[in-house]
């Protein structure tokens, strides 16, 4: 009881999420783990092979490697917590949440990543929270980082067989400019943007910034 009224509202909401195991600060061991523990493996393996490829590219193209695997490994950690409970916790915690957020909670999940990296597993590193925060629909004020963690979530994707843009983002890399991968991948999704669920403002200010500055509109 005294421990319960010691936590703060934060902790108190995020209380079914907090570790069932010990955590070391070792993301490549506490990552697997606490997913694994919150029977969300699927999740863990694909956080590996983000954490992999994100380390390799940071390494390829100046960014910091081990920033970019804390972030790889973190990035879809909220996966532990419901779809149907993403919207209340998200504004319980105080996360705004856009409209677009709302017709689309699946999308929360980056946000919430970050706050579980910060909450559980006691990252404070702004760069690699943004990272987080940033990795589905990247942000028009995305660093390199930002733009590894993006990319290597979209090359290493979640979904069964190769992702159609692979070819011509893996082209962009070999010809050196990480800029254009993410425009592949951002023009891919602006392409399809008439179907997509919702076109996210920070996709759309991302693409327009840096892939359309001539006269891109959301
Ligand atoms: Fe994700
Ligand atoms: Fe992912």
């Amino acid at each position: 009881m005294v421990y319960w009224r010691a936590m703060n509202a934060r902790d108190r909401l995020l209380a079914p999420w907090h570790s069932p195991v010990p955590l070391t600060g070792v993301l490549a061991f506490d990552v697997p783990r606490y997913l694994d523990a919150l029977s969300c493996a699927f999740t863990a393996a694909h956080c590996a092979d983000v954490a992999e490829e994100a380390r390799a590219l940071a390494g390829s193209y100046g960014a910091d490697p081990a920033r970019a695997e804390a972030a790889g490994w973190l990035h879809d950690v909220s996966a532990v917590i419901p779809r149907a409970r993403r919207i209340e916790i998200a504004q319980g915690l105080g996360v705004p949440v856009l409209p677009e957020e709302q017709a689309a909670p699946v999308i929360l999940h980056q946000k919430l990543s970050a706050v579980l990296a910060e909450a559980i597993f006691g990252i404070d590193d702004a760069r690699v929270l943004d990272a987080v925060r940033y990795h589905t629909t990247l942000h028009p004020d995305a660093d390199l980082l930002a733009k590894v963690v993006f990319l290597a979530d979209k090359i290493r994707w979640d979904q069964v067989g190769q992702p159609p843009y692979l070819d011509d983002l893996a082209r962009a890399l070999e010809a050196g400019s990480l800029d254009a991968a993410v425009c592949v991948y951002l023009g891919f999704l602006w392409e399809r943007r008439a179907a997509l669920m919702v076109v996210h403002p920070w996709m759309a200010a991302a693409y327009c910034g840096l892939c359309e500055p001539a006269g891109g509109r959301p």
